[in-house]
């Protein structure tokens, strides 16, 4: 098991404004004790490591509000049992706040009973519970993003890229022939993302030949192992690769590298998420578009929701839906700019 510890030291929180404010008495300088503990499913995924990265940044904003604040980060390794442990052992340590990113989406009874006896809240991320799970205690909240709206955001760039260049239908058949590239079964993001995606397409008048759909768990090496099978069934008839996220598209990538296909060989390839590499693949015009999951909106949604219930405030100014639900908004990428549009930076 790996897991890290950041200790970081309140240099002075002088005045305490915002919410840490709220938490003291009314002359009374103190800081306020924010100890989260993280256990997310596989340190392998690379957004769920820039979204942490990111988190840790937003805690050590908040000692500027007159946190002290601690962060411990456990690594599931894909294992539920695991996980269920590594909950108890963030109790154990002191953790106040407790984020948890899902092993198994749909088993969250032991977590929740855990930090229900001790009366420590959950800030569920990125991998959903259902909706009745969501509902077995009040202090259970969610933090993610919409998938359906990255779905349609993906075909609407393709729809795009596909009516502006009539070299993306290769063969000159009036169809695109494509292949899906799909993320973890049970996931909440990858069907629908796959669904909408493909739907928007349509919607834009573009006909669609589906030619394979593989699954690759959002992971870059088993994408490129399922494309290299795809290319060897399909040779150059594919014209479009949807993934569902930015690893596995760029696994789509490594493949054709490997086999050597270049120029007007290639198809177009989309992703999702706007990671690090993702984006630089983009401003490469190697993948045609991508669709921005707001790690840093996501983030900042956690580390504010921390605090306020740290402080036993309802966080009543937070942008909640169903009382218990933050989505942040996804950004399209399109390739010819490389960047997120109408995000701020
Ligand atoms: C991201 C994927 C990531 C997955 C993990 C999705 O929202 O787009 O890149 O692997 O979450 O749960
Ligand atoms: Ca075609």
């Amino acid at each position: 098991m790996r897991g890290r510890r950041i200790r970081i030291l309140a240099a002075g929180a002088a005045l305490c404004a915002g919410v840490a404010g709220a938490c003291r008495g009314r002359q009374e300088e103190r800081t306020v004790e924010l100890h989260v503990g993280v256990t997310y499913y596989n340190q392998s995924d690379t957004f769920l490591n820039e979204l942490i990265g990111c988190f840790k940044d937003e805690l050590v904003k908040l000692e500027d509000s007159g946190f002290e604040t601690a962060l411990t980060v456990r690594d599931a390794a894909g294992a539920k049992r695991t996980q269920d442990d590594q909950v108890q052992e963030l109790i154990d340590a002191g953790c106040n706040i407790l984020c948890v990113n899902l092993v198994d989406r749909a088993d969250p009874s032991e977590i929740i009973d855990l930090a229900r006896e001790k009366d420590i809240p959950i800030i569920f991320f990125n991998r959903e519970p259902v909706a009745e799970d969501m509902m077995q205690w009040e202090k259970l909240y969610y933090v993610g993003a919409d998938a359906e709206q990255s779905g349609m955001m993906q075909g609407s760039l393709a729809a795009d890229l596909i009516r502006c260049d009539e070299h993306v239908d290769r063969n000159q058949d009036g169809k695109i022939q494509y292949v899906v590239l799909e993320g973890e079964a049970g996931h909440q993001d990858a069907i629908i993302r796959t669904e909408s995606a493909v739907d928007t397409l349509k919607s834009n008048g573009i006909v669609l030949e589906k030619l394979s759909c593989g699954i690759a768990n959002w992971n870059r090496a088993q994408a490129k192992n399922r494309m290299m099978q795809m290319i060897g069934q399909y040779r150059n008839q594919i014209e479009l690769v949807l993934a569902n996220n930015d690893d596995m598209a760029l696994g789509a990538l490594d493949a054709y590298e490997e086999l050597n296909y270049q120029g007007s060989a290639l198809p177009v390839f989309f992703g999702i998420d706007g990671t690090d590499e993702g984006l630089k693949a983009v401003r490469e015009h190697r993948m045609h578009g991508t669709v921005y999951n707001d790690k840093e909106g996501q983030a900042a949604a956690m580390a504010e929701l921390a605090a306020a219930l740290i402080c036993g405030k309802e966080p009543v100014e937070m942008p909640f839906e169903n009382e218990k639900y933050i989505y942040l908004p996804y950004y399209k990428v399109p390739g010819d700019s490389g960047l997120p549009e109408n995000r701020n930076p």
